[in-house]
């Protein structure tokens, strides 16, 4: 199945090795729509459904016809592909289209700015990098207007007005009155205003999420393994169980920053107090995708859109892998009414060819300083923003017809998913998602009486992801952070036979479970 070179093993051989002990280290050699191929003994193509889609960068499959078509175009015309510092309306092509459906998925006339990158982490950065600049310059706007009614307020007392016996109190200042007065409550105010609005920022994010793996996105990572070691290198975010508005009315609490204010007012000097900005994002997924498939509830998605603005954080839509039509809707969270400051797209809006990101950050709260401050070689480049527009046209076209598309494949999977797991409740614990980010949750195998069963439990989603390519070609794997959950990602070519093939593996696999059949799920030896 596989060549065996005579070089080294040095790309990662530790991930090979773990592959290939659960017979996963196919080498295809050729890819179309939902279809992988790797080469048999004698050299002929063998098919694989590809259900994985690269991880959901695949709404139009492998090699999209029109999509290659296009980029041989682009490099035979000798596409300026990195052209960097000069005019780019490729980019600028491929934001106006973003807007034109963000704004009808969101009804709104606003637009949203764009900053390019090359992969879904970077991107996420990038939105991080905005909204912390854009706190600063906040900041920095609240440390002047507090300098400016301190400066107000000391002239007024300076002038004979008197300072409300509340402000002493409230600063807990004894209330001596006069300019000396005044001057110890300013010095107080001053003390506690430059602790508060110190204070490093705070990110909050949910439970069970992915961001990246990035120095930065991957604290916004839920997952230990992943965030722990790295750890001491950026930030720590607060994470919040999802459908737990306590929880998140209690960080918010716990976190919130406010500073005092002076305010002269019919000739009397008294003390306001304010939000300071020390919430620098909220990050989240409309449906959490490497951390299980599981999709926001409405009700929670518009609690946390209520309580951000309450306390003015920005809300990042991280829709790199939910986004592009996955869902049914170009972005999965317009249907949950949640209107993001920014937005974060990467995987499908490469068209399974180019590598690219983009961030798109709301005119309210853009700060063109970013553009100065924030670049990279690679993005914005000719050939992948030319993609990108490509997939935008093919998804849009026809009055969004691919949308149309992947409701109907999607419910059309979703309902076989459903009818195994009725036929197999004690196999099957959960089917979920929406459209074409669907997954199916076993239930935990650690007490199977099957002692291979029970040994693979640990790993059960790669244990049955083994299964179904060995024997029924069916390429899938589980959320690598929840690897109980199976994940089907196709693109919207899924075809009625792509999913009968899945049908006949899944039962293949439950009954294996249902008859404690260890050596048949993972083809080795029978139990004696
Ligand atoms: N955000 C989300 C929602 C993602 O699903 C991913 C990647 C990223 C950010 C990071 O993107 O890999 O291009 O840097 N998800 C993959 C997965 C790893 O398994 O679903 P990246």
């Amino acid at each position: 199945m596989n060549t065996v070179s005579a070089d080294p093993q040095l790309a990662e051989p530790y991930l090979l090795g773990w592959l290939a002990s659960l017979g996963l280290d196919v080498n295809y050699v050729r890819a179309e729509g939902n279809t992988l191929y790797y080469l048999g003994e004698s050299g002929e193509e063998i098919s694989v459904v590809d259900f994985a889609g690269g991880y959901g960068s695949l709404i139009l499959g492998h090699n999209h016809p029109e999509i290659g078509e296009y980029a041989q175009q682009l490099i035979l015309s000798q596409t300026p592909v990195h052209a960097q510092f000069s005019r780019h309306p490729y980019a600028n092509d491929v934001a106006v289209a973003l807007n034109r459906i963000l704004q009808r998925e969101l009804g709104t006339d606003e637009n949203y700015s764009a900053i390019f990158a090359n992969t879904g982490a970077e991107a996420v950065e990038a939105a991080v990098k905005h909204a912390e600049l854009d706190r600063g310059l906040r900041l920095a706007e609240l440390r002047e207007r507090l300098a400016e009614n301190l400066a107000a307020a000391r002239a007024a007392v300076a002038g004979g007005a008197a300072v409300a016996a509340e402000a002493y109190r409230l600063l807990g200042v004894e209330a001596r009155g006069g300019a000396e007065g005044f001057e110890a409550l300013a010095a107080e105010i001053e003390r506690r205003n430059a602790e508060q609005t110190g204070r490093p920022p705070v990110l909050l994010t949910l439970e069970g999420g992915f961001h990246g793996k990035l120095v930065g996105s991957v604290q916004l990572t839920h997952n230990e393994g992943y965030r722990v070691p790295f750890a001491a290198l950026a930030t720590p975010a607060r994470f919040i169980p999802a459908d737990s508005p306590l929880a998140l009315k209690a960080v918010l609490e716990s976190e919130r920053a406010s500073v005092f204010d002076l305010v002269v007012e019919g000739g009397t000097v008294s003390v306001a107090e304010r939000n300071s900005p020390v919430f620098c994002a909220f990050v989240l997924e409309p449906i959490q995708g490497e951390g299980g498939i599981h999709v926001l509830s409405t009700e929670f998605a518009q609690e946390i859109q209520r309580v951000c603005a309450e306390v003015d954080c920005p809300v990042i839509v991280d829709e790199v892998q939910s986004g592009m039509g996955r869902s049914g809707d170009f972005l999965a969270s317009s249907s949950m009414g949640l209107r993001g400051d920014y937005y974060v797209l990467a995987k499908s809006l490469g068209g399974g060819i180019a590598k690219t990101s983009v961030m798109l950050a709301r005119q309210s709260r853009y700060r063109s300083e970013f553009e100065l401050v924030h670049s990279s070689t690679f993005a914005k480049d000719a050939f992948s923003c030319s993609i990108s527009r490509k997939v935008l046209e093919i998804l849009e076209a026809d009055d969004g017809a691919a949308y149309r598309t992947v409701r109907e494949r999607g419910e059309k999977l979703l309902g076989m998913l459903e009818a195994v797991r009725a036929d197999f409740p004690e196999v099957v614990k959960d089917v979920r998602g929406r459209g074409l980010m669907l997954g199916l949750e076993l239930h935990d195998q650690s007490g199977s009486g099957s002692e291979t069963i029970r040994e693979a439990a640990p790993l059960l989603g790669y244990t049955v992801a083994g299964y179904l390519m060995r024997e029924y070609r069916i390429r899938t794997f589980p959320t690598a952070s929840a690897v109980n959950t199976l994940r089907f990602e196709p693109s919207l070519y899924l075809t009625d036979a792509e999913i009968e093939q899945l049908d006949r593996g899944l039962r293949g696999a439950c009954l294996l479970f249902r008859t404690h059949d260890g050596a048949g799920l993972t083809g080795t030896a029978a139990e004696v």
